[in-house]
């Protein structure tokens, strides 16, 4: 049977030891057993080859050896070993198995091994075969292509550790290499192409005709391994069929070059380095992106971006990039980045410039620190023989999305260039050559995208054949004289977003001939989402009518299309030319090929883009087939009907393709603006393009000096800032150009106006929208026309600078800009691929041919945003309907960030002197408009930092006002839109009368309103007052005031970051925790919200499991509404100022948000950042794009960056864990890493993970933590913000979650949480309520803490003793301690040292030594009673009766605060100068008699008492201290007393204040004692006190005592 197998051989190290052919599995263990005789066989390869090939190989086996004589020697044994498919066999332990399983079945030094598989079994067992008894022989089957034409030649074998791949191994030479090509057969498409990637890489680098056969028969290469070879067919010459016979010339050319090149460098010390073409970039890629996707296809966007490395550095010619893009394209290879295979992996997020380059740091080539790469020269060859140096800024270059043009006047001034072929004539050329007959040489063809999708679609077709050369300047059209057949089933002609392609293409498609053989199919095409939208509509129904059989397989009038071959009929067809000039040349390029010469009626209006039209008439003439143009008899007048005979094109030899007028204006752009001189060569005023004219009838009106001759055009540009303004640009001749004129009309001096261009509406964007954005962000003022738009030139100096670009993967727009850039300085052009289209090569040439520098520029964030930057000190702007409450929102704002409130309406008034109303009544409201946006103007002006701005409710009505704000917004500023329920607006209105009253129902003012609203603001608050007034809400009705004012103060602090309401606990040292509500409506959580949140740093609202009344009842309604949402996260607000993590977890990471809803998770999101919540989870499943933008908008919210896995799958200790956390890592504050446990083992792997990360330099925080019951450790051991649910609960959150207070049992449990002890110093203290205060709130919180009294007379051994002793907690020092304690402590707080006294003794740690600290909580605990009720800010005086230390305490609060004035009060009026004299930085005066202010003063609205209630009256008693009545005579807003004696109940203070005046509120002194407690038990522990619970006691205590 072997001697009818055929096969190739091929040399290397001087031997012929690599064997290529077809199903030789006989001729290998023939072979093997021959020419490698040994005492055992064995054969090893993994489980998926095994299923295929080892039986056969078995059979083979054991009936030769069975066959073989039983002489002297035992007979030679076969065995087989099957290791696990995968990258991760080729590791330490894949290697020992192996090795075991040798030494238990006594293999020795003679034993032979054949590694049968792809390169993991190659590489694993020839290193295997290298080291065992020190060497033994091993032959190499490779069955995957990559192992075929790489990893099996040349010996190198090696396995990974974690620290990399192929770091151990060794150069160890197979006997023999059999490359069974037949064995391709069962590999999965996917690998064929991953190998194809190392087979075009070797052509590349060294065989210029190899790679032309490979690029022209990509479609018959993959043919030959699709159809499957029946009876061994291939194994001799004659059995084998032309496609076998291709599949093994590539193979076998591809092996010759390796195996040459290793046999010159066995070691790789030069030459051999050339075979790693693509590798460098390709492995640093690889790095990120492995194991999802494969080498080659790593390599193969190696190769283009190595490829664009050498273009840049001036080495290599487009041409050649544009083939090898092309080729690999072919087989199916990922040629960018962009991919959507790539860049929809959450991997691809890790992919930045900077880590790249950091990556191939390590690259073995290097030389020190300098990169080595190897650079093309052409197809083929290579520029150097061996890697060459490449400087670090040139592969960022290379590697970054965007570029920044350095402005400055052209280095190359005067410069002569020209520019790349005719997108449009290279497009007709091709269509034209591939239908004709005959060889047609095509010169300055453009090799762009739209080129390459036709060349690829025409071949598809089998309508011509391509060929190259002069190394791709030239390419060769074998004409099909119109034959065309349907592609092999199945496969779609994809044609990207290459209009022009689609549009010829489509009637080419109906040219496609019935099959002889009568099958049916269709030929479809197809392309990408953009195309999908782009119209195509009017010439399918031209088509249509004139029987061509043509379907939409997806949305009516755009692709795909199916397409029935059937020819087309001709005859009359009719065709409305309104939207695009390429249905038409579309229909005459095909119409000679019809079956009845064609007449094409133009119908339907207008007809578009005439000169494209002519184009496309006279290129056909060039051709050979005469178009005739109709006119009318009697006036001569030109008819839109065109004539076209039947014929066939007869090809030229050579035709010689136009340079693009379209891409020339950029060029003499830059000459126009840069006042400089460009000469574009093979355009002049004979061109076939309309958009030659530009230079005339552009250029030349705006000041430039043009000389055109029949080909060249030379534009000189007027000095700069120059150009002139044209009144009226008709470019309804040149629409594409219209670009390039708004560029330059945005500098010049005056108004603009570009008209004729409304099909550019429809272009790869809508281009007019997209000038005008972008044009907006340089601060340049535009006017959009229907059919055009105005604009309105500024001069350069004005242009904001900086500008990030964004493109619309839109070449025009890119290049566009590029034009602006080069006068704007810091100008960024996101996308710099896009340019690809038309000018793959415009950046190269921008710095190489006219000499301004262009850099690489790395994104941190996209333009898109229009975000703030959260600690701007500007102005905060109110805006909202009339009656929303701005004003009292915005009048608490201002005084908690004490800041300056201005009311518009007011401040109206003070510059207009006439009230609003009045105004509006005389002069109407478009004045009032008017006026308002211009005093709007002002505002931002002059009261642009440090104010808190309300405007009023119809602001947004003025367009210009509108674009203010947006202004505000995009330059960091905040607007919060406050809003509030219109029923409660309605209501509130009828009762206010101060601005004209609306002429139409308000809720419909609302409703036009509401999106102004929320376009022209960063932010939303809430106003529920009514809601909570009515006490529908809170939990105590009185407390209503106070959770306004807390809510404002929090929300306003936050979101301008004056002081974040973060979670403090969040850093490293502390544990903190977050309670997630699992409450359907949170209403129900509220009562008891502080017992369920005890101990908890942060509130979690799972937004997927809200439901509202209505959504409860249909199942599978999972996505709440945006506006119960809102209500819901303002009514927690209401009673809680714990930050708020927003959370909308999907289905697939074990939440209820339906896994499809990405856009409402997105608005949801959205809605999150707008109400300001601290923390947003975002997972990072979702769209990298949709990150980005939460990213950009973010302000002072913090991202949790999440990852759920609840299959059980993930491993702790996986790459993909790492890979995780990086991206979470790069893309939150805080890193939230979810996994499923199995075992108990899986928390100490998950601990030891996040050990490790928080070990890190700058780590950030990180959730790490199991789910399910078995995980619950893992939730103990967390120490960042642990998920904890309550038993008041309905339901916990995720399995496995425990209560904060079970935690901190088991921490205690498990010695992390020792018990301390806790005590009160002082005498007399046996009434003290600290006890019951502080051991309730330990009980709470489940902390194993005790709070004990120790009443001694002095300060003596007792105190010492306890205080040293290291179960020594802390200590609440009370009378006659507080001074005599301070000799004892380590340190003083500011406030101890100013008010001289200490109340509280804090151990801390510093590192080894635990220092005392001695704080001062009292003023805390007066502070807090204040500020309950009266604003920071708005203590216009205050009175303190008493001068002891507790009024020292009382001044500093106050003080604090930012009272204005406080009087001072004491029997000996000595003692109240001193408390003066020693806080002479403070506003205090000395009062002699209560009850009496300085003439001129303010009453206070604050007073503090703090000498015992038994001395006092508000009658006339002896011996006590009288209170006057004229005490509270401050009468203009909340107001409050507060008297610190315990008792009694309701002192003489407290009792007349309130027979005096109901704006008086007041407090008492155990309040003031809780209050201060609670801040000394934060101190203690760091959590919150659980107030509610704690004082209910206190209280409860101190009621049964009096
Ligand atoms: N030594 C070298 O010079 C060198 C060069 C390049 C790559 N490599 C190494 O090669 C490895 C990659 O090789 P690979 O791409 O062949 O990977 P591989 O061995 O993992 O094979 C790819 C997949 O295809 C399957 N497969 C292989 N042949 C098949 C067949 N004929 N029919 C059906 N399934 C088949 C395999 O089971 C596997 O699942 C990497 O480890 C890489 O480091 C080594
Ligand atoms: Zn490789």
């Amino acid at each position: 049977m072997t001697a009818t197998t055929d096969v190739q051989k091929i040399s290397i190290l001087g031997k012929e030891s690599i064997h290529c052919g077809f199903h030789l599995v006989p001729y290998i263990v023939n072979t093997v057993l021959t020419e490698l005789p040994a005492s055992t066989y064995i054969l090893i390869t993994d489980s998926n080859i095994a299923k295929f090939y080892l039986p056969a190989f078995e059979k083979e086996f054991r009936s030769t050896l069975s066959g073989l004589l039983n002489g002297t020697h035992a007979r030679p044994r076969f065995l087989s070993y099957i290791i696990p498919p995968g990258e991760t066999s080729k590791s330490r332990e894949g290697k020992a198995a192996v090795e075991d399983f040798l030494l238990l079945n006594k293999c020795t030094r003679d034993t032979v091994i054949l590694a049968l598989g792809g390169g993991v079994v190659g590489d694993l067992v020839g290193f295997v075969a290298a080291t065992f008894m020190r060497g033994v022989r091993f032959c190499q089957i490779p069955t995957s292509l990559l192992a075929m034409v790489d990893s099996s030649v040349g010996g190198k074998t090696a396995i990974d550790t974690p620290h990399g791949k192929n770091l151990i191994g060794a150069f160890w030479q197979p006997e023999f290499i059999f490359i069974d090509a037949a064995l391709l057969e069962t590999l999965p498409s996917r690998e064929f192409s991953n190998g194809m990637a190392e087979v075009v890489k070797t052509a590349a680098i060294w065989d210029d005709s190899e790679f032309n056969s490979l690029e022209s028969r990509s479609a018959e290469i993959f043919a030959a391994i699709q159809t499957p070879s029946t009876n061994y067919a291939g194994r001799s010459e004659k059995t084998r069929s032309d496609a076998q016979k291709l599949l093994l010339s590539v193979i076998i050319g591809s092996i010759s070059v390796k195996a040459h090149i290793v046999t010159i460098d066995p070691t790789e010390k030069g030459l051999r380095n050339l075979v790693n073409f693509g590798h460098s970039i390709g492995h640093a890629i690889e790095a990120i992106l492995t194991p999802t996707i494969l080498h080659g296809e790593c390599v193969s966007i190696g190769m283009i971006l190595e490829a664009e490395l050498s273009r840049q550095m001036g080495i290599l010619s487009q041409v050649s990039v544009g083939r090898l893009t092309r080729c690999l394209k072919a087989y199916n290879l990922p040629v960018s980045l962009a991919d959507p295979r790539i860049a929809n992996l959450p991997s691809a997020k890790l992919i930045t410039t900077e880590r790249l380059l950091d990556i191939m740091k390590v690259d073995k080539k290097n030389q020190g620190n300098d990169k080595k790469i190897v650079l093309l020269s052409r197809i083929g060859a290579t520029y150097e023989q061996k890697a060459s140096v490449v400087p670090d800024g040139l592969i960022s270059k290379t590697l970054s999305e965007s570029v920044t043009v350095v402005p400055g006047i052209p280095s190359f001034n005067p410069v002569k260039m020209t520019t790349p072929g005719s997108k449009s004539i290279s497009n007709r050329a091709l269509v034209l050559a591939a239908l004709g007959t005959g060889i047609c040489r095509l010169k300055n063809l453009l090799h762009s995208d739209d080129t390459q999708v036709m060349m690829a679609a025409l071949s598809e077709l089998k309508g011509a054949k391509f060929e190259w050369e002069d190394g791709g300047e030239t390419l060769v059209v074998h004409g099909g004289n119109g034959s065309l057949s349907v592609p092999p089933k199945g496969k779609e002609i994809y044609l990207g977003n290459a209009g022009t392609a689609a549009r010829f293409l489509t009637t080419v498609c109906t040219l496609v001939q019935k099959p002889p053989t009568g099958e049916s199919e269709t030929t479809v095409i197809t392309g990408n989402a953009r195309m999908k939208q782009r119209p195509i509509g009017p010439l399918v129904a031209a088509l249509r009518a004139n029987g061509s059989e043509i379907s939409y397989l997806e949305s009516d009038g755009c692709l795909p299309l199916s397409i029935r071959p059937n020819g087309l009929s001709g005859g009359i067809i009719q065709l409305a030319a309104s939207v695009s000039s390429q249905y038409v040349s579309s229909v005459l390029l095909c119409a000679p090929y019809a079956n009845e010469p064609v007449t094409l009626e133009l119908i339907g209006g207008q007809v578009i883009s005439q000169p494209y039209i002519d184009m496309t008439v006279a290129m056909m003439k060039t051709f050979g087939i005469e178009v005739i143009r109709r006119v009318e008899k009697d006036t001569g007048k030109l008819l839109d009907i065109y004539d076209i005979p039947k014929g066939s094109y007869q090809n030229p030899s050579d035709y010689s393709i136009e340079s693009d007028a379209s891409s020339a204006t950029y060029p003499l752009a830059i000459a126009a603006i840069t006042g400089t001189s460009c000469t574009i060569q093979n355009i002049g005023s004979s061109s076939l393009q309309g958009d030659a004219k530009f230079a005339r009838e552009v250029l030349e009106r705006m000041g430039c000096e043009v000389n055109q001759t029949a080909t060249e055009t030379t534009v000189q540009g007027p000095p700069i800032g120059q150009l002139k303004a044209v009144e009226e640009i008709d470019m309804e001749v040149m629409t594409d150009a219209f670009l390039t004129a708004t560029v330059l009309a945005a500098v010049a001096n005056g108004k603009t106006r570009i008209i004729g261009i409304a099909n550019q509406r429809v272009k790869e964007c809508n281009r007019i929208r997209a000038m005008i954005d972008e044009l907006a962000k340089f601060g340049v003022s535009t006017n959009e026309l229907d059919d055009g738009l105005e604009v309105f030139g500024k001069p350069v100096e004005q242009l904001r600078k900086g500008v990030s670009v964004h493109c619309y993967d839109d070449h025009r727009v890119a290049m566009a800009f590029s034009v602006l850039a080069s006068l704007v300085p810091g100008t960024i052009l996101e996308e710099k691929r896009c340019v690809e289209k038309t000018w793959p090569n415009w950046w190269d040439d921008l710095q190489n041919k006219i000499g301004l520098e262009v850099k690489g520029v790395e994104l941190s964030t996209p333009s898109v945003s229009l975000s703030s930057t959260p600690l701007s000190p500007k102005s905060v702007i109110l805006i909202g309907m009339r009656g929303s409450g701005k004003t009292f929102i915005g009048d608490l704002a201002a005084s908690a960030l004490r800041w300056t409130f201005i009311d518009a309406d007011n401040y109206f008034e003070t510059v207009h002197q006439v009230g609003v109303r009045q105004f509006v009544h005389e002069n109407g409201w478009p004045a009032f408009r008017e006026a308002e946006t211009k005093l709007l103007k002002d505002l931002l002006t002059e009261k642009g930092h440090d104010h808190v701005l309300s405007l009023g409710g119809g602001i947004v009505e003025t367009p210009a006002a509108r674009d203010l704000l947006k202004d505000w917004v995009s330059s960091g500023g905040l607007v919060v839109h406050v809003s509030r329920n219109i029923g409660e607006i309605i209501e509130y209105l009828g009762t206010e009368g101060s601005r004209p009253a609306y002429g139409e129902p308000v809720s419909e003012v609302f409703e036009r309103r509401a999106t102004w609203f929320a376009e022209c603001s960063n932010h939303r608050f809430i106003n529920h007052v009514e809601a909570f007034a009515d006490g529908k809400i809170v939990v105590d009705p009185t407390d209503t005031k106070r959770g306004v004012r807390e809510e404002v103060s929090r929300f306003f602090h936050h979101i301008s970051g004056v002081s974040t309401n973060l979670a403090q606990n969040l850093m490293p040292g502390h544990r903190s925790y977050f309670l997630s509500l699992t409450y359907p409506d949170i209403m129900l959580a509220l009562p008891k919200l502080e017992e369920l949140s005890a101990g908890v740093d942060a509130l979690e609202v799972r937004v997927d499991l809200l439901r509202s009344k209505e959504d409860i009842e249909p199942l599978g309604k999972h996505i709440p509404s945006e506006t119960y949402v809102a209500d819901q996260i303002a009514a927690l607000r209401r009673v809680t100022s714990l930050p708020i993590i927003f959370t909308v977890r999907t289905v697939s990471e074990g939440g209820a948000f339906p896994d499809h809803a990405q856009k409402e998770a997105f608005s949801l999101l959205k809605l999150a950042l707008s109400l300001g919540v601290e923390y947003l989870d975002v997972e990072m499943q979702l769209p990298e794009q949709t990150i980005k933008q939460l990213v950009a908008r973010k302000g002072a919210t913090q991202f949790i960056a999440s990852w759920h896995d609840w299959s059980g799958r993930l491993k702790w200790n996986s790459p993909e864990a790492q890979a995780m956390y990086n991206i979470a890592a790069q893309n939150g504050d805080i890193v939230k890493m979810v996994f499923t446990a199995s075992t108990m083992q899986d928390n100490f792997d998950c601990q030891a993970f996040a050990l490790k990360m928080n070990g890190r330099p700058g780590a950030k925080p990180f959730i790490a933590i199991n789910m399910g019951a078995v995980g619950q450790l893992s939730r103990i051991l967390n120490t960042t913000f642990s998920p904890v649910s309550h038993p008041l609960q309905p339901s916990r959150a995720a399995p496995g979650q425990i209560s904060f207070a079970q935690v901190q049992k088991a921490l205690h449990l498990i010695g992390e949480l020792p018990a301390k002890k806790f005590y009160l110093f002082g005498n007399p203290i046996d009434h003290s309520l600290s006890p019951t205060l502080h051991n309730n709130a330990f009980e709470t919180l489940g902390l194993p803490h005790t709070y004990e009294l120790l009443e001694t007379a002095e300060v003596g051994e007792d105190i010492k003793n306890t205080i040293a002793s290291p179960d020594f907690g802390g200590a609440s020092v009370t009378i006659p301690h507080k001074l005599n304690i301070i000799p004892l402590l380590d340190q003083l707080t500011p406030a101890a040292k100013v008010m001289g006294a200490v109340n509280t003794i804090i151990p801390t740690n510093d590192g080894a030594t635990r220092i005392l600290v001695g704080d001062n909580t009292d003023w805390l605990g007066i502070r807090g009673s204040i500020a309950a009720r009266v604003a920071v800010g708005q203590i216009h005086a205050a009175l303190v009766i008493g001068a002891g230390g507790t009024s020292r305490a009382a001044i500093y609060a106050l003080n604090d605060l930012g009272a204005k004035v406080i009087y001072v009060w004491n029997r000996t009026r000595s003692r109240a100068e001193e408390l003066r004299t020693s806080n002479l930085d403070m506003n205090i005066q000395v009062i002699d008699e209560l009850g009496q202010w300085p003439s001129g003063a303010t009453a206070p609205n604050v007073i503090v008492s703090t000498i015992p209630a038994s001395e006092t009256s508000f009658e006339d008693e002896p011996d006590r201290l009288f209170y006057p009545a004229s005490l509270y005579s401050y009468r203009d807003g909340p107001a409050i007393v507060l008297d610190l004696a315990y008792k009694p109940v309701e002192t003489p203070l407290l009792k007349l204040a309130k027979m005096t005046a109901s704006n008086w509120d007041t407090a008492q002194g155990v309040e003031v004692l809780l209050q201060q407690g609670y801040a000394q038990f934060e101190k203690w522990t760091s959590r919150k006190c659980p107030q509610g619970i704690v004082s209910r006691k206190v209280w409860e205590v101190y009621y049964n005592r009096v």
